[in-house]
């Protein structure tokens, strides 16, 4: 059959390009692997889905240009597509730093979705895993279990890797490599971070424990623009205000898995486990105030207890904090502030939010996620060298790359 635009992959990003096309009056077809759509939507954000965040920026992604996002996130907007959840009637609210869950269930947004592509005219085929992707006379063609579909267009938005459990394939990245597009290396992110047994051996006992701390990488190097984490330019000093948890495999929490998409192996992480405190004037007024106390008691008055008792036992002068010499003092207040562990590894796509790199940024036109050298055929979403923080920005780069797609396909 003939189409005007083929749409592999019904996730966030597929979804919204057909939407788009089809409002536009493209016949449009969305072909998809999995039984249902949009699965990825409904167990995201604990099943609430944290579908954007208020602080869009460049910063905010990574990739080798993260700037090449900015065209689309500048044409649809978090509140463009906040808009649309309200013309929906799909309540929301802002947790925390800037972060938009909705209200209910998640899969009221896979359902309005799903009543869009309706609205809009579009065709979608679930459990129909795609075959051969070629040149066709139209444009391309697809083999499909329901036989070979042609298109004018061919809009690829089938996700990265993680979550293979939930049909994740990188299929896509051997689309853009048939079609001679670069795709840049590819590995789990915002996953959590595991560790050698030796030092296993100490945090297992910590499992369960959760914190708030500044976690960064150590890094001598100024790495690539755009690879680090920080507050502004490129370069500046890795940091995330989140919590972080220790796990029976290492550890995860926000702080965690915002750092593991910059941590690369042999680097150590940083954790500040008084962030925003002067650790060294903490423990001076310890001292003053609670001489005969132990180091233990004094800690677990400003982090947990299971966390300050082995952080005494570890490093620690032993004995009341009265006899405690200020340079022990000192040094333990130094570790408080740049705690250096060494992860082995993350958990890998098993459990990785998102994957980082993908389909060559400079391949496409910013504008239209059209591949540059080969006109009709468009890369959207997670498959594209570009990774959000956590916090809605994975989703908002799915809606706008989608989106951006879907005004021209
Ligand atoms: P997505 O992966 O959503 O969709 C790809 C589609 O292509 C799927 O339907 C898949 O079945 C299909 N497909 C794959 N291979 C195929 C093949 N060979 N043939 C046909 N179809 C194929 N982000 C965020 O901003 N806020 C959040 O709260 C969360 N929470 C969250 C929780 C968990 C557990 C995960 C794993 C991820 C998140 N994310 C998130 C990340 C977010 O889910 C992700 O960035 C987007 O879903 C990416 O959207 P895409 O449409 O690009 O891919």
């Amino acid at each position: 059959m003939a189409w005007d635009v083929i749409v592999l992959g019904a996730g966030a990003a597929g979804m919204f390009a057909a939407i788009e096309a089809g409002r536009r009056g493209r016949r449009v077809l969305v072909v998809d692997h999995a039984a249902k759509a949009g699965e990825k939507i409904r167990i995201s954000g604990g099943g609430r889905c944290n579908f954007t965040n208020l602080g869009i920026r460049a910063e905010a992604y990574l990739g080798r240009n993260p700037r090449f996002a900015l065209s689309a996130l500048k044409r649809f907007t978090q509140w463009d597509f906040v808009a649309r959840m309200d013309a929906a009637g799909i309540a929301w609210h802002e947790k925390t730093l800037g972060q938009l869950f909705c209200d209910g269930p998640a899969t009221q947004v896979v359902g309005w979705l799903l009543e869009e592509m309706a609205a809009a005219g579009v065709v979608l085929w679930l459990s129909c895993p795609p075959g051969e992707v070629a040149r066709g006379p139209r444009g391309f063609t697809v083999e499909t279990p329901r036989g070979v579909q042609e298109s004018a267009a061919l809009v690829v938005a089938t996700g990265g890797k993680s979550i293979p459990k939930m049909g994740a394939s990188g299929f896509g990245y051997r689309i853009a490599e048939r079609f001679g597009l670069a795709v840049t290396e590819t590995r789990p992110a915002l996953v959590p971070l595991t560790f050698a047994e030796q030092e296993l051996e100490w945090m297992r006992p910590l499992a369960g424990v959760a914190l708030p701390v500044r976690a960064g990488v150590a890094r001598g190097d100024a790495g690539p623009p755009g690879s680090r984490p920080g507050r502004g330019k490129p370069g500046a000093p890795a940091a995330f205000d989140e919590a972080a948890l220790f796990t029976h495999r290492g550890l995860s929490g926000p702080a965690i898995l915002q750092i593991s998409s910059y941590w690369r192996e042999g680097e150590a992480i940083t954790l500040d486990l008084l962030p925003g405190q002067d650790a060294a004037a903490l423990l001076r007024a310890a001292k003053a105030a609670q001489g005969g106390a132990q180091l233990a008691t004094a800690l677990a008055r400003h982090l947990p207890e299971r966390l300050a008792r082995h952080l005494a036992e570890r490093f620690g002068p032993r004995g009341p904090l009265a006899e405690a010499p200020a340079a022990r003092l000192d040094a333990l207040a130094a570790t408080l502030r740049d705690w250096r562990l060494v992860p082995v590894g993350s958990e890998g796509y098993r459990t990785a939010e998102v994957t980082l790199g993908g389909v060559e940024t400079d391949a496409l036109d910013a504008r239209t996620m059209e591949a540059k050298a080969v006109p009709g055929l468009y890369f959207v979403g997670e498959l594209v060298d570009i990774t959000g923080w956590l916090g809605g920005y994975n989703f908002q780069w799915a809606w706008s790359s989608g989106w951006a797609a879907g005004q021209v396909a």
